[in-house]
């Protein structure tokens, strides 16, 4: 007998369930009605599996659509900036949420800040760009988390602006590491633990300089465009037979201490708001409600995609002010 679709105790989709055999030769009811346009409600109508499913399904999925109640979640470099602001978010819809920094300080400092504000978050003291660090930290989030993790925000990124010619072979390899060889391998080792959820999201920090190009952001935004984002794509296609999905946030200037120096500059500044349609700097939670989205079940038909969140940055094209 096939197992529930909806699992009791939590309402999630249950993958064990022969949801995706049901679906695929449902799809291919479209051959036989070629020229009529099929809503929703005359699709339901031609497919009685789906039909049976959909009444199976809708008050559980409604009412944790919109919520990560019951999951669990990674989120690397969570003390500060866009990786805080997520750590929040997730724990504040729900999740227990396991982060991770170098600083051990400003960790207990966010770690006593969260409890008293009724947050599930843990942390460790882990350099991501250090493998055998990035082991303990995953044995450890097995062994909180009973070998099961729904979800894993790859935050961590950094930056050194120089022209590439200037970048020292030192600086290259400390941003390969941190950008891309840290985030490739915390999937590894992570594939596991979502696989065994049951319901897995993959979410990456990208840029806009991986769609643009940033003047002394080359290397970052080979990273973060060439690497992360083909990433997103790749694990999106190759995880979904595990009900894991890929996606990536990419942000513009958002107010953070990474940028803070940079900003200080007032003409700089300038040029950053006259680039940005909605001319302003974003803010660390303008990113993080889209990554919570992007882990509710109320996004569970979106995998692979790369998501700006940029003001508008990166459609801008020519609008002169005085014509
Ligand atoms: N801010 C922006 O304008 C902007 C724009 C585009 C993309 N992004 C991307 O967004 C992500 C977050 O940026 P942010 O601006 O929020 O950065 P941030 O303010 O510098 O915060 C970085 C966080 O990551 C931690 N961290 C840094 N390196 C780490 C490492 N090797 N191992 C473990 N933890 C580490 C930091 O704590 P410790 O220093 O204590 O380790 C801190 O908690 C990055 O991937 C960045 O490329 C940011």
């Amino acid at each position: 007998m096939a197992e529930p679709l909806i699992s009791p105790s939590s309402g999630l989709v249950n993958t064990q369930t022969p949801f995706a055999s049901c679906f695929k030769p449902q799809l291919n009811t479209h051959s036989i009605l070629p020229f009529k346009p099929i809503t929703s409600s005359s699709f339901r109508y031609k497919c009685p599996i789906l039909n049976q499913i959909q009444t199976i399904a809708p008050s559980n999925l409604k009412s944790n659509r919109w919520s990560l109640q019951g999951m669990t979640a990674l989120v690397t470099g969570g003390t500060r900036g866009i990786g805080r602001a997520i750590v929040e978010e997730l724990a504040g819809l729900g999740a227990s949420v396991h982060t991770c920094s170098r600083n051990e300080n400003e960790l207990d400092k966010c770690l006593v800040e969260w409890k008293s504000l009724g947050f599930e978050v843990s942390g460790s003291i882990c350099d991501v760009s250090i493998r055998a660090q990035r082991e303990s930290l995953m044995e450890k989030v097995s062994s909180l988390f009973d070998c099961k993790l729904n979800i894993i925000v790859n935050n961590v990124g950094t930056n050194i602006r120089k022209s590439m010619v200037d970048l020292t072979a030192e600086e290259v390899s400390t941003l390969l590491a941190t950008n891309f060889e840290s985030v490739f391998n915390l999937c590894q080792l992570a594939y596991p633990l979502l696989k065994a959820s049951g319901l897995g999201s993959v979410v990456f920090t990208s840029s806009v300089s991986g769609f643009v190009s940033l003047k002394s952001m080359s290397l970052q935004g080979a990273t973060k465009g060439g690497a992360i984002n083909q990433l997103t794509r790749n694990l999106a296609c190759e995880w979904a037979k595990d009900n894991i999905r890929s996606n990536a946030v990419a942000p513009w200037y958002i107010r953070t201490s990474m940028v803070e120096q940079v900003l200080s500059n007032k003409d700089y500044l300038e040029e950053v708001y006259s680039r940005t349609p909605l001319q302003r700097l974003g803010d660390p939670t303008e990113v993080s409600s889209l990554v919570a989205f992007l882990c509710m079940p109320a996004s569970s038909y979106i995998t692979g995609q790369i998501i700006c969140v940029d003001g508008g940055m990166s459609v801008n094209g020519f609008y002169p002010k005085d014509y």
